[in-house]
């Protein structure tokens, strides 16, 4: 069986140059930056170019605007077909910016690659190929610099691989076929791997997972990625990742244009695969876990029922209210299965709910945590990377909505208000033993305009788990 990811090629090779050397290449584009509202393309007589990238108000530049500038650089070159750019790196150099080299050509190669990535697996090739660049020179780039962009390339390959998996139909990407992948990276970077079937889910009680994958023809898989490279006394990070392929809501049936899109139910699942290997590509020093619980929500003559009761791996029994709150029954089993490991840290990512966007729109993931250092340190992370966070409220009076009436817990709260927090509330019931932290991704699962990413899946929160690992 060829692997899900085999099409995706990476292929912007970033160097530094030389001023001896830079004038090898004919159809080298040159980037430039002015003081100007616009950015504008200039042609010289002997015919080459350079784009003069118009930022209006140096003085209030910040990193955040840094992240959309390094992205813009490709969206414009990719629509002006330009493969080849030669960069000054004085470009990304702002009075009130302050960053190490290294932090710099980290944060712009990243977003470089980020920009540069489209989905074209299903499409034909047009003439000539798609859109992308493909080489990029820097211009007194410092050794510290040329770091940074090989962390960056690490980086942003990893986050495009994520949107890659993320992106293929649910018809595509299993439970079956996401396993397969978790072996691949699992093979490519050294990693222990552990595939867990419906067999031995049974043997540990996992009533969640293997309720909400009763309904499809294709059966569930637990996921387990190891990557011990920590002090042997070093407790590890347990990552746990919504693993949902296909969400259709199940016998609460979604409508049509809900429906769409959630092929991208597994994002959480593919984020915290592709941060693994990331972690381990840079070689970190730490024990890190990733649990995904992967299964398809389907509707059929096997289905879990609105209704039923369905006993988790924690002993502690779950109401099905609603057959499409699937995320949280898969996850309450995970986050049991991750007390075994006494982890020091539990982040769980998932596309949990719709009421996330409502709460945030589309530019955070909802961060729920009762520990205050960790949501102040995952803000952090948040600004740092560019995955950013906004917190929402873990108070034990939003039990009282959760409360079953013939189960110990609804998966669905009493009102239609604050379908996040009421998630959250819910598997909070299921993270015991350990420091947790939730992250709601649902409000970045896919790009929006003005970012110059590609239409489809976004990435997140590779880049902030990846920061996280290396504190
Ligand atoms: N996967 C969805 C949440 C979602 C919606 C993610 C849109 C990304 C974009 C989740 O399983 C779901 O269906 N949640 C329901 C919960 C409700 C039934 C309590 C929702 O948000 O409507
Ligand atoms: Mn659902
Ligand atoms: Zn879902």
């Amino acid at each position: 069986m060829t692997s899900l990811s085999d099409n995706l090629k990476i292929d912007m090779d970033i160097r530094t140059v030389t001023s001896a050397s830079k004038n090898v290449r004919k159809n080298v584009v040159r980037v430039t930056r002015e003081k100007s509202k616009q950015d504008e393309i200039f042609r010289s007589e002997d015919g080459s170019q350079t784009i003069m990238l118009g930022v209006a108000e140096p003085e209030k530049m910040t990193r955040r605007k840094l992240i959309l500038l390094a992205r813009r650089i490709i969206s414009i070159a990719k629509g002006k077909k330009m493969d080849t750019l030669l960069i000054d790196v004085d470009v990304f150099s702002f009075e009130n910016v302050n960053m190490f080299d290294q932090e710099m050509g980290e944060l712009v190669a990243t977003n470089f690659l980020m920009a540069n990535y489209s989905f074209t697996e299903f499409l034909t090739k047009p003439e000539g190929g798609f859109p992308s660049v493909k080489e990029i020179f820097f211009e007194h780039a410092s050794k510290e610099f040329m770091e940074g962009v090989k962390r960056g390339v690490i980086i942003g390959e990893e986050v495009n691989a994520c949107r890659q998996l993320a992106n293929l139909p649910g018809g595509d990407v299993t439970p079956e076929t996401l396993a397969i992948e978790a072996k691949k990276i699992a093979k490519q970077h050294n990693l222990k791997v552990k595939i867990l079937g419906v067999a031995e889910m049974k043997k540990l009680s996992m009533g969640g997972v293997l309720g909400v994958g009763k309904g499809s023809d294709i059966p569930p898989k637990f996921i387990i990625l190891e990557y011990m490279n920590g002090k042997k006394s070093d407790a590890s990070v347990v990552l746990v990742g919504k693993g949902v392929t296909f969400d259709t809501g199940g016998i609460n049936l979604k409508p049509e244009n809900s429906m769409l899109g959630m092929n991208m139910d597994m994002s959480g699942g593919a984020a915290v695969m592709h941060a693994m290997a990331a972690i381990a590509r840079l070689k970190v020093k730490c024990n890190l876990v990733a649990l995904v619980p992967a299964v398809e929500n389907m509707p059929s003559g096997s289905s879990y029922r609105p209704g039923d009761v369905l006993r988790s791996m924690s002993g502690k029994t779950i109401e099905v209210n609603n057959t499409d709150a699937e995320g949280r029954i898969i996850l309450a089993d995970a986050l049991t299965y991750a007390a075994k490991y006494q982890p020091s840290l539990v982040v769980d990512v998932a596309t949990l709910t719709g009421a996330a966007m409502a709460a945030l729109g589309e530019r955070a993931s909802a961060l729920f945590t009762a520990d205050e250092k960790l949501e102040k340190e995952f803000r952090e992370l948040g600004e740092l990377s560019g995955d950013y966070v906004w917190p929402l409220p873990l108070w034990e009076e939003y039990d009282d909505e959760i409360k079953g009436t013939i189960g110990d817990w609804s998966n669905l709260g009493k009102t239609r208000y604050g379908g996040a927090i009421t998630a959250a509330a819910f598997l909070r019931q299921f993270a015991i033993g350990y420091p947790w932290v939730h992250l709601d991704i649902a409000p970045r699962m896919t790009s929006i305009d003005g970012e110059f990413l590609a239409k489809g899946a976004a990435g997140a929160p590779v880049r902030l788990l990846v920061k996280l690992l290396e504190r």
